[in-house]
């Protein structure tokens, strides 16, 4: 599995690092404008090879990406304190201009995995500049998000987070959705599990973890400037996934036809991944207000989508 990774800085080094880690990836090769940023990053990430599995890890141009099964789309600027991931739009789709003619020149119908933000209407971007075959494009969406969902369930249970199942959906962002109607604990519905366990979940506590989960980028980046970690391995995992054919289900984003009326409109929802990319979509179990809360995120990304004319 050849993974490419466009863009060195936070996010694309740390997946660097991840797939490293993991051996997810057996050859992982850096790209970016600052070619002694992509070097650096990936002498850094190889000097902890010794200690991980058999990954070769290298940088270069554009053309490096040949043969790449995968190609990581990290390039782009990152939000400042206080800024929301949509204010960079602009700037980010114009970046990818290049970015996307440049990849596939180098790469053959690459997998392509959208992480710059606004991660969601840069995958619809993405997928009209690249035009390959619609589950071979897509973003790491909300990921993140129902990782962090799981993590705040998880430690309010006193649980292990690998056995709260529950998905973020919608906008990786400020209008997206928890589905908490959804959660279960191992095959249990969650709110019967917290009774058991005498942790109910009230209404403060449902507050206090969808705030945790929606303001957490925001909290994270005033503190160190940006978010990586997280998402890195969230990368790695996707890639794990594609590269063992797994059927795994996980919060992606993709250009979906139709969503709540909504048309044509990237967003995240639990999708099924395997070799070839995104093989289907689970409509998950909602409630009203949780079926409201998406038509509204689908419409805003809808909307933002007509602005850019995609
Ligand atoms: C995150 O949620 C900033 O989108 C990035 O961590």
């Amino acid at each position: 599995m050849k993974v490419g990774i466009v863009g060195a800085g936070m996010v694309g080094s740390a997946a660097g690092y991840a797939l490293a880690l993991t051996g997810a990836a057996s050859r992982i090769v850096l790209v970016d404008r600052s070619e002694a940023l992509a070097l650096a990053q990936a002498q850094d990430i190889a000097h902890a090879v010794p200690f991980a599995s058999a990954v070769a890890v290298e940088a270069g141009g554009y053309e490096a990406l040949a043969g790449a099964d995968v190609v990581i789309l990290a390039a782009g600027v990152g939000q400042k304190p206080g800024e929301s991931r949509l204010a960079l739009l602009e700037r980010n789709a114009a970046v990818f201009e290049d970015v996307i003619a440049a990849v596939l020149r180098a790469a053959v119908d690459p997998i392509l995995l959208v992480a710059t933000n606004p991660v969601d209407v840069m995958t619809h971007v993405t997928a009209k500049l690249a035009g390959l075959a619609p589950g071979r494009v897509f973003g790491s969406g909300t990921i993140l998000d129902t990782a962090r969902f799981r993590s705040l369930v998880a430690h309010h249970l006193g649980l292990a987070p690998q056995s709260i199942h529950g998905y973020v959906l919608g906008e990786h962002g400020d209008s997206e959705v928890l589905g908490w109607s959804g959660a279960r604990v191992g095959s249990e519905p969650l709110a019967s599990v917290a009774a058991q366990l005498g942790c109910a979940i009230t209404a403060d506590v449902r507050a206090r973890i969808d705030d945790g989960v929606r303001r957490a980028a925001y909290r994270i980046i005033e503190g160190k400037g940006a978010t990586n970690y997280g998402i890195g391995a969230g990368l790695a995992r996707i890639v794990q996934a594609i590269g063992r054919d797994e059927g795994a289900v996980m919060s992606l984003s993709l250009v979906t036809p139709e969503l709540a009326g909504v048309q044509n409109v990237a967003l995240s929802l639990p999708r099924v991944v395997g070799a070839q990319g995104i093989r289907s979509t689970l409509m998950p179990t909602l409630d009203a207000d949780e079926i409201a809360a998406l038509t509204a995120s689908a419409r805003m990304l809808r909307d933002t989508s007509d602005a850019l004319g995609l």
